[in-house]
């Protein structure tokens, strides 16, 4: 896809996550010195982040091939067997929303992440039977949005636990200009600024809104990047000053409008905008905690003062 090619390739090119990284550089080189296979990594946090870009990373730094597959997509303890066996020796498997795993399948997974066996039932009713299968060594990348989603036990079977955090703007504006270099775009430091200021510390939101920013640029103006074609562009694509967009002003706004900005449940919350719990809970909440727009209280949740002078609201009293 387009998107591939703007993904990063190696741990130099990938930008911010500084501490992940140089500790992912160290867990690489060590484990390539010794000749054996990285340890399994977790890797958690919001959407878009680069959770995948970083799974391709640490197998292009190993050598080693991608296997890639997510929690939904392996349904029955055999399809995970189909892909174990499948294999080289080293090889990185990436499962993308492993928390989605069904049960049955994480039980199959547990002895082939620690000592590279798989036991697995063959057959029905009386002539079933139990088969081990040596596996070849290998790195299981898994990425969730959020660790506690996990159970414990598949938890602890990962040797490496990273989180990954929404990036500063200096950062994001680094991405936003290779981006740009790498679409073969004019853009202005300002442009790219603004960008980084409206992407909620997210690459993957920044990158889109530069491929639509790229079109208007190319249809209304030079085709160039300007500050006054990105400002316009981010209005007409209903971006905030902030970054928000319309299901953060749909959640805030219904919150004020018809609970009084809270306390109020996440479910009921979700019905009132006519949105997934889990979609809020994964996509929209973690930013808007992030910057003090919502709080979590035993009895549900509740919009700050910032939210009221954000929107020009009359800030209620206690
Ligand atoms: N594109 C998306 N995320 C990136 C990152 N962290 N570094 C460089 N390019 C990226």
């Amino acid at each position: 896809s387009e998107d591939a090619v703007l993904r990063p390739q190696t741990l130099a090119q990938y930008i911010g996550q500084e501490q992940v990284k140089n500790n992912l550089k160290v867990f690489i080189e060590a484990a390539g010195m010794r000749e054996e296979s990285l340890d399994h990594v977790l890797l958690y946090g919001p959407p878009g982040l680069g959770k995948t870009t970083l799974a391709a990373i640490i197998a292009n730094e190993m050598g080693v091939q991608l296997r890639t597959t997510s929690g939904p997509a392996v349904e029955r303890p055999g399809d995970l067997a189909a892909i174990l066996t499948a294999l080289e020796p080293g090889d990185v498997l990436f499962i993308d929303e492993i928390h989605r795993l069904p049960r049955a399948v994480e039980e199959v997974l547990y002895p082939a992440m620690e000592d590279f066996f798989l036991d697995i039932v063959v057959g029905k009713g009386p002539s079933a039977r139990s088969v081990k299968l040596d596996l070849p060594p290998f790195t299981l990348v898994g990425a969730t949005t959020r660790a506690g989603m996990l159970s414990a036990p598949l938890r602890d079977r990962f040797g490496v636990i990273s989180r990954l955090e929404y990036y500063k703007e200096p950062e994001l504006q680094e991405i936003v200009r290779r981006t740009a270099d790498v679409l073969k775009v004019d853009m202005e430091d300002p442009a790219s600024g603004e960008v980084a200021r409206r992407s909620r510390g997210t690459p993957r939101i920044a990158n889109r809104l530069l491929r639509r920013i790229r079109d208007f640029a190319q249809v209304r103006g030079d085709g160039v990047i300007s500050e006054s074609i990105t400002e316009e562009a981010l209005n007409l694509l209903q971006v905030d000053r902030l970054g928000l967009d319309e299901v953060d002003h749909k959640l805030l706004r219904g919150m004020i409008e018809k609970y009084r900005g809270g306390p109020v449940g996440i479910d009921t919350i979700a019905a009132t905008i006519g949105e997934e719990s889990h979609t809020i809970e994964d996509v929209y909440e973690p930013y808007l905690l992030q910057i003090g727009f919502l709080q979590r209280t035993p009895r549900g949740r509740i919009v700050t003062h910032d939210v009221y002078r954000h929107f020009d609201l009359e800030v209620p009293e206690e």
